[in-house]
């Protein structure tokens, strides 16, 4: 990372947001603006680091969205939740800093966690991180509410202290509920092997601040990783759908390139006293370059929508230089159908369409704001550059060969690299001899392909490194439409 402004040693990591000087933030905010990768319709910090999607809910007639943020440089610092609400999950205001880390219970960050709209209130779950003066992390999952105005309680109370069975990897809150019974899943670490796990958390109080431990859900299929992160249980089309991050899961559990996978499996049942019944196999959940701690929701409109981090831990971007990173996905919904999960880009994403156009191999839009389908009839091959230049010497290329069942998506080409130590390329295994429709959501940074309507997801973040990289150019594609998406 070459950001100028500031070196981050760990003391300044964890400084009080208060001490940060009205100047340095004025340059940051300066620094931010001369960005050449600025997206149109993905929410991204104005400067600082963006990272997990927390909080997702529904309350007050709104659409309650959080990401954990560190508003000073593009590091890993002092987390915050930083709230935005929306009334079409498209649209977003930005309400700012949501929740900080300001309390003996909090001091060390205001890490991942989950909402649920509890009559006047809408009631968080988090990790309160907290190091000793040995710099000793002690993690605690607290609660606080947020009224009708959006305003924090100054009450945040801790409802499970650190678990005696866990190290201290032991965060990211969960809640659900089955048959009336309140739940929390928790990401953690087992003392014992130092092996990842999941606990479970059983509500003893109508008002949800009173927990009692009520198990380990282990995950065979991923045992050999040694910490889940963001854990998700949702039911989604009568199935269980679990999604967590499964750290340093060994190859042979999950084929991956990220430094860490986002994965999920699919069960029959989530029983009364906390099994998982007829769990299938362990598959990632994204196959991008960039996807990393979803969280799902079991929405009240019967829904089940999930939001994506664009983007992973302990991984230089090149927007850094410009003293920001991250960006979330779109909101997408999720469906469970014969055993397969679906994700594609909610139905209101539809309203950013503006006047479709059609081609035959070759569109310059100007720009790299569009939604882009198209088809690949069985036995083919196609080849589509995107954000290409005008020679094609610069552009992401996705590769397609129906006949043997193979999809690549190589960003080697474009110009401006960047985490190059895990691969150029992502890939994913078709079912050979089909046919598939392909639909790719491209901003200016950021490219979400869904194959045959989010059998498999492929989101990702690129960057240009010269303007004229506004070119989609294709062979063997059918059918090509496209439409500039603006807010
Ligand atoms: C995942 C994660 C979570 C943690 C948060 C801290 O990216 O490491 O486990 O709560 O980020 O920002």
């Amino acid at each position: 990372m070459t950001f100028s402004l500031y070196q981050f040693d760990q003391q300044a990591r964890y400084r009080a947001y208060s001490d940060w000087s009205p100047n340095y933030i004025a340059e940051l905010n300066a620094l931010a603006d001369q960005s050449p990768w600025r997206n149109h319709f993905h929410i991204e910090p104005k400067t600082g680091l963006l990272n997990d999607p927390n909080g997702f809910s529904y309350f007050n007639g709104q659409w309650h969205l959080f990401y954990q943020y560190y508003p000073f440089g593009p590091v890993h610092g002092l987390k915050s939740w930083h709230h935005l609400v929306s009334s079409d999950l498209i649209h977003w205001e930005e309400l700012g800093l949501g929740l900080q880390a300001d309390n003996s219970v909090d001091s060390h960050g205001a890490y991942s966690g989950t909402a649920i709209a509890d009559g006047d209130v809408l009631r968080l779950f988090y990790t309160g991180n907290v190091r000793d003066e040995n710099w000793t992390r002690i993690p605690l999952q607290n609660t606080v509410t947020i009224d009708k105005s959006n305003q924090l309680s100054s009450d945040k109370k801790t409802i499970i202290p650190p678990l005696d069975l866990a190290t201290d990897h032991f965060r990211d809150p969960m809640y659900f509920t089955q048959n009336d019974t309140s739940w929390l899943v928790i990401g953690g670490q087992r003392k014992s092997d130092l092996k990842a796990t999941l606990y479970l958390y059983q509500a003893t109080s109508e008002d949800l601040t009173q927990w009692a431990f009520h198990s380990e859900l282990a995950i065979p299929q991923a045992d050999t990783a040694y910490m889940f992160e963001c854990p998700n249980i949702n039911f989604v089309d009568d199935k269980v759908l679990v999604t967590f991050c499964p750290q340093g899961i060994s190859p042979e559990q999950l084929h991956y390139q990220n430094i860490y996978p986002n994965a999920y499996l699919i069960a029959d049942r989530f029983t009364a006293d906390g099994h998982l019944e007829g769990a299938g196999q362990l598959v990632n959940l994204d196959f991008g370059f960039d996807a990393y701690a979803t969280q799902l929701i079991n929405s009240p409109d019967g829904r089940v929508l999930g939001v994506s981090w664009l983007g992973l831990p302990e991984i230089d971007y090149p927007t850094d230089d410009y003293g920001y990173q991250g960006a979330l996905s779109l909101v997408k919904e999720y469906r469970i159908q014969n055993n397969q999960l679906t994700q594609y880009p909610v139905v209101e994403t539809l309203q950013l369409r503006g006047k479709e156009q059609t081609f035959d191999t070759q569109m310059n839009l100007g720009h790299n704001h569009f939604e882009y389908a198209f088809t690949v009839d069985a036995n083919q091959t196609a080849e589509i550059a995107l954000f290409a230049n005008n020679d094609k010497s610069k552009a992401a290329v996705l590769s397609i060969d129906t006949k043997n069942g193979t999809l690549i998506l190589d960003r080697s080409h474009m110009g401006t690299t960047f985490a190059t130590a895990f691969g150029t390329t992502r890939q994913v295994a078709l079912t050979p001899a089909e046919p598939v429709t392909v639909n790719i959501f491209a901003d200016s940074s950021v490219l979400e392909i869904f194959i045959n309507h989010g059998a498999y997801v492929l989101s990702s973040r690129i960057f240009t490194e010269d303007t004229d990289q506004t070119n989609i150019i294709a062979s063997g594609t059918l059918h090509n439409q496209i439409w500039p998406l603006t807010m």
